[in-house]
């Protein structure tokens, strides 16, 4: 008795002397990645624990201005605190009394005042001797000692299991359907209340599940059914430089998880409400030090759940976006489109022979609530299948690749319907026989072929018309300058869609203080740019087309619609416009820091844009730009960057301006050819300038020009040297070839302790401008290549290093130096 006694006693005597030690362990510097046994994190003592390699921490926390105590796991290797998993969102402790632990029957729980338990995992079993450990990938997990951290099938526990906000790289969204357990991403409340809010992503299991985002339980977006190949909704998510993504779905597990290309890159998906219930992938910029947005949903109108109503196709190059499909017509009136649209004719569904199908393309497929699959049918059954069926409305290949496969049917109205330029899908949808034209007996046939022969001869008699119309305008123009981009809309639609940005001429006015030269801040390409402060202070920026001006009102339109629909943080903000009488105004947010040029390529206010700066300027102009070519889903390609219009914010942000001659090109066109070459002396890719093709290589190499601009502080086209003919760019090239690319910097970034950051913006600028656009980067590749230190490829030869364009340009060569010099020109290129 005694014997035993005593060994007990010597027992505990060893085990408080070891967890003094152990304590003492993970106080120290030397951080711990996993406890076990009677080791425990205790808010008092600030323990924490750390993943191997340092990527992630575990500790507890108060958010933003809260005081409350959470328990999180969040990034140990970079400056900014980014909290992205908490255990006892719901359950805050008021005071540091919490501990994490371990408990005696195995389970991992975080205690709370008078050790009351907070929060417990749901673990699956008990094991002998557990341990807690965190990984490097940001995952928490409870594992058996004996069983192996990588070895994801043996973990009692893990937080992937139970995501908050945070989307990780290797964190499954979605099902496993042996246990039922259902993995997705809830939004917190506040910057200060980890709590779940009312947002969230998941993976809804219909029979054809779909990824969607809800605000409670309204649809908020829908990324669409997976294909086979990609999401429907989202046909330009794909592997891309930063990261790859896989859908899963069989038997046992249906989820959605991305991969990091390069596993020193950081980037995560959250959900976030206090800004407005936005989905964003953020990216680490190693560089700057700080988060940037790579993605971000909803992307545009279109994106919003049904806003078309059912049977509605959202097109967001149209006029008005919302339009009635095919074979149907508005119901009710007006701007309000919820209610959709109604058959032109139902078809009677006791008689087989009343409906047919219509095969519509390029869209993103319905809302699948109602939807019925079976992955073995062919089409020809699925159609069928569906003609037998009442309630069946649509339906399509549930799986596209190849030929495609597989059977999914729509039962009920057609929801959130949108059409793609590039990437959407085909669908079949159900109308009444009138609609289908031309299958129906002898008496069709014969119209249709007697509409053919009237058709080929219209056609010819058309083609004549048009040919010697085009030769009247090519003299038109050829005399009298360009004309403008000719435009499919009508008058009245454009109307519509700009009456939510319309303003009255009397405010503009009051505010310009009737356009005063005093409130003059330039002229644009267009026309004068006036400031005007509102009547509840709000200053703007007012551009007035020149009323002298013969071209203009479409390109102008075709603005207002373009970036009334674009928002990014680096494009200026469109508020509004004004057509009244001869009028043609539109109004932006105000810059105060005017355009990039401004600082430059001026000596005094040069200063103030140090290194840093210059680089936060050269990596938002990218992103602007990026948006606009791949992820603003209307493809825009700029045509006319240059430094003057590029504006700074308040923060000397940059944002880029004047889209005027933006414009859409449609299907999977890569470049498009235009007789209109439209842009700036200085800034205009070769194949451009001399043979009018233009794609978003060549806004990549005036991209270029801008990022060699901002380095050396001089423009390419008022470039001069006293020893050689070489602009700007062909003098960078020199010196990259001759070994001393830095003689090319401003002055004034001499002392910049960043210099082999310099050297590789220049290296990417050359990269941008070199002759052959296929040579050169894509907007997306730029941004990377921005953002880490991986290896860049060897420049070649760039296009136009001569000073003396190989464009005749007679008129401009002559005050070179001057800085107003800089005019946007409009020539015609041969064809
Ligand atoms: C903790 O115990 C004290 C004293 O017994 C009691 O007043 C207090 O309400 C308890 N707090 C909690 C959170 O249970
Ligand atoms: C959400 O947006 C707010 C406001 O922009 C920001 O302060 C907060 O950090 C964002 N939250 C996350 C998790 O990114
Ligand atoms: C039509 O399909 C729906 C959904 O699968 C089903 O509930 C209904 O019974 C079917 N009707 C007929 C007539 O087959
Ligand atoms: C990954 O990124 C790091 C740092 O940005 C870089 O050094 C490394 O070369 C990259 N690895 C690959 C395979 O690109």
């Amino acid at each position: 008795m005694t014997e035993t006694k005593k060994w007990g006693y010597f027992l505990s005597k060893t085990s408080l002397i070891t967890t003094i030690i152990l304590f003492s362990f993970s106080q120290s510097s030397t951080a711990l990645d996993s406890i076990s046994g009677t080791q425990t994190i205790i808010d008092t003592k600030n323990s924490t624990l750390v993943s191997k390699y340092g990527k992630f921490e575990l500790g507890f926390f108060s958010p933003g201005s809260s005081t409350k105590r959470y328990v999180g796991i969040w990034y140990k290797d970079i400056p900014v605190h980014t909290v992205v998993w908490v255990a006892n969102r719901q359950n805050p402790i008021n005071d540091s009394s919490g501990t994490l632990m371990i408990n005696r029957t195995g389970h991992l729980v975080l205690l709370g005042q008078n050790s009351s338990v907070v929060w417990s995992a749901k673990q699956t079993r008990s094991v002998q001797a557990p341990v807690l450990q965190l990984l490097d990938s940001g995952n928490l997990i409870v594992r058996d000692e004996k069983d192996d951290e990588n070895s994801e099938e043996s973990y009692l526990w893990q937080s992937f299991d139970y995501p908050t906000d945070t989307l990780l790289p290797g964190m499954k969204l979605g099902w496993d359907l042996r246990t039922g357990l259902e993995r997705k991403i809830l939004s917190w409340k506040s910057v200060d209340d980890p709590s779940p809010g009312d947002f969230s992503w998941e993976i809804t299991l219909y029979d054809y599940p779909d990824s969607i985002m809800w605000v409670d339980s309204e649809k908020y977006y829908r990324n669409g059914p997976w294909n086979g190949l990609r999401f429907s909704g989202a046909p330009e998510l794909k592997p891309n430089d930063l990261y790859s993504y896989q859908y899963i779905a069989n038997k046992d597990e249906v989820y959605y998880i991305f991969h990091l290309r390069n596993e020193s890159v950081k980037s995560r998906i959250v959900a976030n409400q206090t800004n407005g219930y936005i989905r964003e992938r953020h990216a680490w910029n190693s560089i700057t030090k700080s988060w940037y947005v790579f993605q971000s949903i909803p992307r545009d109108t279109c994106d919003k759940f049904a806003v078309c109503g059912a049977y509605g196709n959202c097109i967001l190059w149209e006029v008005p976006v919302c339009q009635c499909l095919k074979g149907f017509r508005r119901k009710g009136n007006s701007n309000d489109w919820s209610q959709g649209c109604e058959r032109n004719k139902p078809f009677d569904c006791n008689n087989k022979d009343s409906s047919g199908f219509v095969k519509f393309r390029g869209l993103k497929l319905p809302d699948t609530a109602h939807t019925w699959v079976n992955q073995s049918l062919s089409l020809k059954e699925c159609e069928a299948k569906c003609l037998s069926n009442c309630s069946c409305t649509a339906y399509t290949n549930s799986d596209i690749r190849g030929k495609g496969s597989g059977c999914v049917m729509w039962f009920g109205d057609l929801l959130d319907v949108r059409e793609f330029e590039e990437g959407g899908q085909d669908l079949y949808i159900r109308m009444h026989s009138s609609e289908l034209g031309g299958n129906n007996g002898r008496k069709v046939k014969i119209a249709v072929i007697v509409l053919a022969v009237f058709a080929v001869v219209c056609g010819l008699f058309c083609l004549a018309c048009y040919v010697r119309k085009v030769k009247a305008r090519k003299m038109l123009q050829d005399n009298a300058g360009p004309s403008p981009i000719i435009n499919n809309y009508s008058n009245e639609n454009h109307a519509e869609n700009l009456d939510v940005l319309s303003f009255d001429i009397d405010k503009i006015i009051k505010a310009t203080g009737n356009f005063s030269n005093d409130n003059k801040l330039g002229e644009g390409g267009f026309g004068p740019v006036y400031k005007g402060t509102l009547e509840d202070g709000q200053e703007i920026a007012v551009k007035r087309l020149s009323r002298t001006s013969g071209q203009g009102l479409n390109e102008l339109k075709n603005e207002i619609i373009l970036i009334a629909k674009l928002q990014h943080r680096n494009l200026v903000k469109l508020l509004g416009c004004c057509f009244q009488g001869e009028e043609k105004i539109l109004i932006y947010e105000y810059m105060p820091n005017r355009s990039l040029d401004g600082f430059i390529f001026d000596q005094t206010k040069r200063q103030l844009l140090d290194w840093s700066k210059r680089f936060q300027i050269v990596c938002g102009i990218a992103r602007g730009l990026l948006y606009l070519h791949q992820d603003s889903r209307l493809r825009i390609i700029h045509r006319d960057l240059k430094a003057s219009n590029v504006l700074l914010d308040n923060d000397l942000n940059p944002k880029i301006s004047d889209f005027g001659m933006a414009r859409c090109f449609g299907g999977d066109e890569s470049e498009a050819n235009t007789r209109r070459v439209v842009g700036t002396y200085g800034y205009m890719a070769p194949e451009y300038a001399i043979d009018g093709l233009f794609s978003v290589k060549s806004d990549v190499f005036s991209y270029g020009i801008l990022l060699l601009e901002i380095i050396s502080g001089k423009r390419n086209r008022g470039f001069y040297h006293l020893n050689h003919t070489l602009n700007l760019i062909g003098y960078a090239w020199k010196l990259w070839k001759e070994g001393q690319p830095l003689e090319i910097i401003d002055p004034l970034l001499k002392e910049s302790s960043e210099l082999s950051l310099v050297l590789r913006c220049i290296h990417i600028g050359l990269l941008c401008v070199q002759e052959h656009p296929e040579d050169r980067p894509k907007m997306s590749h730029v941004v990377v290549m921005l953002d880490s230190d991986s290896a860049l490829p060897q420049p070649k030869q760039p296009g136009f290093a001569i000073n003396k364009e190989a464009v005749s340009d007679s008129s401009s060569s002559k005050n070179e130096n001057s800085a107003t010099n800089e005019i946007t020109v409009t020539l015609l290129a041969p064809r």
